[in-house]
């Protein structure tokens, strides 16, 4: 037996041995069936950390306050909790958990892999004609100045996973972070819905607009999570990305991020959503003064 088994058995065998067991089998014969499946598993993974780290009440009422400062910090513009969850792992866990089981047989190598949606997304971005920019701030503006080494053309099909036909109508829903490392709802230099849109595909399957070469940015550091990192000793940094929602008729929509292969921190991402087949290449673009940089990326959808 390892040494950790070894020692939550001992540690186990200190504390009452009936305890977990008669706590499961409160569970009343009307209980919700999702509920009734999975809890008698959460209660001993719950039951069996606190033993396992002689958790004593001052610190799990240091838990209890954490999570609930977190609850009252969230609103329709933040989401402290999620944030949590993310720092911990568990939004990219469950991600990966919930597209291994929506993902049709055979598709797993075609499709494109999603990741986390993260707190910063809005319903209702602008729809906008194929060739358009999501840059919406005024040229003049010191946020446009900073930006403008970072225009990027974006573009690329969305195909079937199964046939690689194209998929006319798809819409491809797009947003990212400005050069400062804000979204426009936290920051007010930047204009409602500043780099965010939603495109058509065209009769080919393909989707072009102007945005920006991402930036690499910390995730908000003055609640709970940012506390937790702290003391962890871990930087609070997303590498470079950007955020797609591609949905069409027919297909399960995917919610993922591609990410600048460039940047250190795909290496090492605070929220763990990054995935080989998401890194991307932004090359030079030569003879176009809407963008510096390039970018082409194909979405694979799975059928329903
Ligand atoms: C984001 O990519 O926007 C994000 C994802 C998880 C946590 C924080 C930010
Ligand atoms: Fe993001």
């Amino acid at each position: 037996m390892s040494t950790s088994k070894m020692a939550g058995k001992a540690a186990k065998s200190k504390y009452d041995p009936q305890f977990t067991d008669q706590v499961i089998a409160a569970t009343g014969p009307k209980a919700h069936p999702r509920l009734a499946q999975i809890m008698p598993s959460l209660l001993r993974h719950l039951h069996d950390f606190a033993r396992e780290v002689d958790l004593t009440v001052a610190e799990w009422a240091a838990g209890v306050d954490l999570i609930n400062e977190a609850g009252l910090m969230s609103d329709s513009k933040r989401n402290e909790t999620g944030l949590l969850c993310d720092i911990l792992g568990l939004e990219s866990l469950v991600d990966e958990i919930t597209s291994k089981l929506l993902l049709s047989a055979g598709a797993e190598s075609t499709a494109t892999p999603s990741a986390v949606l993260g707190p910063f997304y809005r319903e209702n971005a602008p729809v906008l004609p194929n060739g358009s920019s999501i840059v919406l701030a005024a040229r003049d503006s010191a946020w446009y100045r900073e930006a403008e080494p970072l225009l990027a053309h974006i573009s690329g099909r969305v195909v079937s996973a199964s046939s690689g036909k194209p998929i006319a109508n798809a819409v491809v829903d797009v947003w990212l972070a400005g050069p400062n490392g804000m979204y426009e709802q936290q920051d007010t230099s930047q204009p409602d819905m500043n780099l965010r849109g939603r495109f058509r595909t065209d009769a080919d399957g393909k989707y072009v607009l102007y945005a920006l070469r991402p930036t690499a940015y910390p995730i908000p550091l003055d609640g709970p999570a940012g506390r937790v990192l702290q003391l962890l000793d871990r930087h609070p940094y997303r590498p470079a990305h950007v955020h797609f929602i591609v949905g069409a008729e027919g297909f399960r929509a995917l919610t993922t991020q591609v990410f600048d292969r460039e940047d250190p921190y795909v290496k090492d991402d605070s929220v763990f959503a990054t995935k080989d087949e998401l890194l991307v290449d932004f090359k030079k673009r030569d003879g176009d003064d809407r963008a510096h940089w390039s970018l082409v990326y194909d979405f694979a959808l799975c059928e329903t």
